[in-house]
């Protein structure tokens, strides 16, 4: 990141890791970064413990999958559950790659092109104080859409109908247009964590104009 970025994201560490997840990160981490020689299909954005970034692995065993997230246990959770016992990477999630940082850094070297960006539950930073760490600002998305290939789709979903509302307008100045279609996802631990006191997930599905 070349210009001073607003900080969009919490904290970077929580509870102390434990002897092997710190292994992990050690060791199979930067096995797995992303690498623009390969055919780099879809991307998340924040994954939080990864468990959709997993699903999305599984769904698609031939493209690879690039999960973004800069809070190092969330990165140590997926690593942990993508390993087996003897600190392999199981099979079925060899299409994984981690970028253990904020997302900004890749997006803005435009090497990629994905055919998909996920983006769920992003923090929706309530406070009108907090409003300026909202990542899907319209420059954000417009940097979102020049990483997206031609018929590429990025799909957002939030439970913060306000944030809902308020990217759609952020929408409206950018190159990017809302398409209108019904998708369905697995519940991460941000959706469960929040189901009792929060309204059903809506989603923003974005085309190139
Ligand atoms: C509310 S959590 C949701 C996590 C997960 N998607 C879920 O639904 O459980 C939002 C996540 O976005 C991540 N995040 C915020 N800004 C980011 C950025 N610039 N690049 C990558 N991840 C970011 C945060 O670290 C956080 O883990």
């Amino acid at each position: 990141m070349e210009k001073q970025e607003i900080r969009t994201f919490g904290r970077r560490h929580g509870k102390k890791l434990s002897i092997r997840k710190n292994l992990l990160i050690e060791n199979i981490l930067p096995k797995i970064c992303p690498n623009e020689s390969e055919s780099n299909d879809i991307l998340e954005i924040g994954f939080g413990a990864g468990e959709h970034v997993r699903e999305l692995a599984q769904e698609y065993p031939n493209k690879i999958i690039i999960g973004a997230e800069p809070f190092v246990n969330g990165v140590a959770a997926l690593l942990s559950a993508i390993c087996d016992d003897n600190n392999e990477i199981r099979p079925e999630y060899k299409n994984i790659r981690i970028f253990p940082d904020d997302v900004r850094l890749i997006l803005n070297q435009n090497k990629f092109k994905f055919s998909t960006i996920w983006i769920l539950h992003p923090d929706p930073w309530p406070k009108a104080r907090h409003e300026k760490r909202r990542l899907l600002a319209a420059e954000f998305l417009n940097l979102l859409g020049s990483n997206l290939k031609a018929n590429g789709q990025i799909i957002i979903g939030t439970d913060h109908w306000e944030y809902y509302d308020w990217i759609t307008e952020q929408v409206k100045n950018t190159n990017l247009i809302i398409c209108n279609s019904k998708i369905e996802t697995i519940e991460t631990r941000y959706q469960k964590k929040n189901m009792a006191h929060t309204t059903e997930t809506k989603y923003i599905i974005l085309t190139h104009k």
